[in-house]
């Protein structure tokens, strides 16, 4: 894992016609490649960067992240630095077009990054350089970090979109920074489907990690947020979790 501390800056670019960014656009069988790399082109994605937590098997280049159905990768967007989603070649996804309808819902109401170009194959959008949630947790969770979490849920709920794995958060949900005033997004809305269960799927899955029980009160105040789902019902839920992680710091395992 790179530290989130290291910035674009000190990363190597390379040229979309490079072997290293035509591996990783066609990772991992190696074919349509180039017919990726001449699309960015068109689109104005001007460099990919070697910059993100793990390295590309084969391809020789850092990514911001690698899922079960794609590659993210670093670039250069009309110098700015932009996340770009590839499906890969081995997903059992068909399309990242819904993904990219989905980002552009929830990114307006303030839960996802916000996605600059979409289709079936490639989704841009903004890149959230700061830590994944799992990254938080092994120096010890925060307080800010899980009150900056439960706020995107919430905004994920005033959309009506439920997120299905949000009660496995550690790398959907990703931090603008390392520190106190820093912005929880949530990425990858591969599964998800339609209510108003994001918040409490994210205590449902975090607060156990963390040794914390959830308790009768807690799940009472959940119920009358599912079924409400009003601002006065999340400020209860949110008044509690403060409560219960003030002064502390959690170092659950995302296992
Ligand atoms: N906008 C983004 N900015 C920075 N990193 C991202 C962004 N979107 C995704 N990632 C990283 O890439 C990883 C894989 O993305 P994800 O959307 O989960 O892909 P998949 O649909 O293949 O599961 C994430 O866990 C995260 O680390
Ligand atoms: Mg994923």
């Amino acid at each position: 894992m790179v530290s989130h501390r290291v910035t674009p800056l000190a990363s190597l670019e390379y040229d979309l016609s490079s072997p290293q960014v035509l591996l990783a656009l066609c990772y991992p069988s190696g074919e349509g490649c180039s017919e990726k790399a001449s699309r960015l082109s068109r689109i104005g994605v001007e460099k990919v960067l070697s910059f993100g937590r793990s390295e590309l098997p084969l391809a020789g280049i850092r990514v911001l992240g690698k899922g079960h159905s794609s590659v993210v990768l670093a670039a250069l967007l009309e110098e700015r630095v932009v996340a770009v989603k590839v499906r890969r070649a081995d997903s059992k996804r068909r399309s990242l077009f819904r993904e990219g309808e989905l980002l552009q819902l929830t990114s307006r109401a303030g839960a996802a990054p916000r996605p600059l170009y979409w289709d079936d194959e490639i989704v841009i959008m903004e890149a959230v350089l700061g830590p994944e949630l799992r990254e938080l947790m092994e120096e010890g969770l925060e307080s800010w970090a899980i009150a900056e979490a439960l706020w995107a849920a919430r905004a994920l709920d005033v959309t009506n979109v439920e997120h299905l794995e949000i009660n496995r958060p550690w790398r959907s949900v990703m931090f603008s920074g390392a520190h106190r005033g820093a912005k929880a997004l949530i990425v990858d809305y591969e599964s998800s489907s339609e209510g108003c269960s994001n918040v409490p799927s994210l205590i449902g899955g975090l607060l156990p990690r963390m040794g914390v029980a959830v308790g009768e009160d807690l799940r009472e105040l959940l119920r009358r947020y599912k079924a409400e789902c009003s601002l006065r019902a999340f400020r209860e839920v949110e008044k509690f979790i403060a409560y219960l992680t003030e002064q502390r710091r959690f170092s659950g395992s995302e296992a």
